[in-house]
């Protein structure tokens, strides 16, 4: 089993990636950290412990509180892609767990010299807390085992403006220094909409089943949806963070994932969050990212869907 810490914005489909690492047997959940982004941070940080206790692990898995705001850049979240809170607009959790004590990037620099080697960050929000723990310990890309960042847009439109994807976009001075100083394996919202997006037709069953899982997802998609059909004219549901964390669970997923040196656009204007990626190695910078440019999409969705409906990736 490979060892898992989860950075994430805890709102919709983040919730779906922590389920699919609670719920398989080939990673074992270290611990959470929470980051700015999707919704309020006080939700994230319910809708994260929520989502620990719906999987059974609430009392394994500490959440220790991160970053409550980029790096540099002024904070504004998204309420109006995932529903007010992050679930769908009507779900706020109130679970009554304590979250740990500490600060998130605080726990991340301490796990990983615990267990030097050992641990997989899967970061799935905005890149902030990854920053302040590379600052903490310069060390920290020779620590883990690996580092898989769902993140940025490699050479398509992105989804919060046509140049940036929305984690890229709200901290792209965090992702610029992670880019930059750690070896990532990226999943970028290109191949999100190529191979982990699930259409209407295949999410009948999932819609049709009455397990607690799948209900959940009913309820937290259901906005989202709505959003989808108005911005990309489409209901089909996107699941980045869940494709990175399947990357992890079963890493022959992954067809095609050259590295090439990327680097992201910090400044304010039409160009923030940009990532750019030097696929024909025009620049002299150093090729360090995986870029994952294809995935087993049949086998993606097929444990995708089994969580759900199995409760079993
Ligand atoms: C990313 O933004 C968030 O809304 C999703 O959870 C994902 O991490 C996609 O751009
Ligand atoms: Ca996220």
């Amino acid at each position: 089993t490979r060892r898992v810490i989860v950075d994430t914005d805890t709102a919709g489909d983040d919730t779906q990636a922590i389920l699919l690492g609670a719920l398989s047997g080939a990673v074992e959940l270290e611990l959470l950290t929470i980051v700015a982004g999707n919704v309020e941070f006080d939700y994230q940080v319910e809708n994260a412990k929520y989502t620990l206790e719906l999987a059974g692990v609430a009392d394994e898995v500490p959440v220790y509180e991160g970053a409550r705001r980029p790096l540099v850049k002024e904070f504004e979240h998204v309420d109006h892609v995932h529903g007010a809170g992050g679930l769908g607009g009507e779900l706020f959790p109130d679970t009554g767990i304590e979250s740990a004590e500490g600060y998130g990037p605080d726990a991340i620099v301490e796990a990983v010299r615990e267990s030097p080697g050992e641990l997989t960050l899967v970061c799935i929000g905005p890149l902030t807390n990854i920053a302040l723990a590379l600052r903490r310990e310069p060390r920290l890309g020779e620590l883990v085992e690996e580092v898989v960042v769902m993140g940025g847009a490699v050479n398509t439109l992105g989804n919060d403006t046509p140049s940036a994807e929305f984690n890229f976009w709200v901290d792209p001075d965090a992702a610029k220094v992670v880019m930059r100083e750690l070896d990532v394996t990226l999943l970028d919202w290109g191949l999100t909409m190529r191979q982990a997006t699930l259409e209407s037709d295949e999410l009948e069953p999932i819609e049709e089943a009455e397990t607690p899982y799948a209900d959940f997802f009913d309820e937290i998609t259901a906005h989202l949806r709505e959003f989808s059909e108005e911005r990309f004219g489409s209901d089909a549901t996107t699941q980045p963070d869940s494709l990175a964390m399947a990357t992890v669970i079963e890493p022959d997923l992954v067809e095609e994932a050259p590295r090439y040196h990327v680097d992201v656009d910090e400044r304010e204007g039409l160009t923030r969050g940009y990532s750019m990626v030097d696929e024909l190695g025009i620049t002299d910078g150093e090729a360090r990212t995986r870029v994952v440019e294809s995935i087993d999409e049949a086998r993606f969705k097929t444990i995708f869907t089994d969580m759900l409906l199995h409760g079993d990736p």
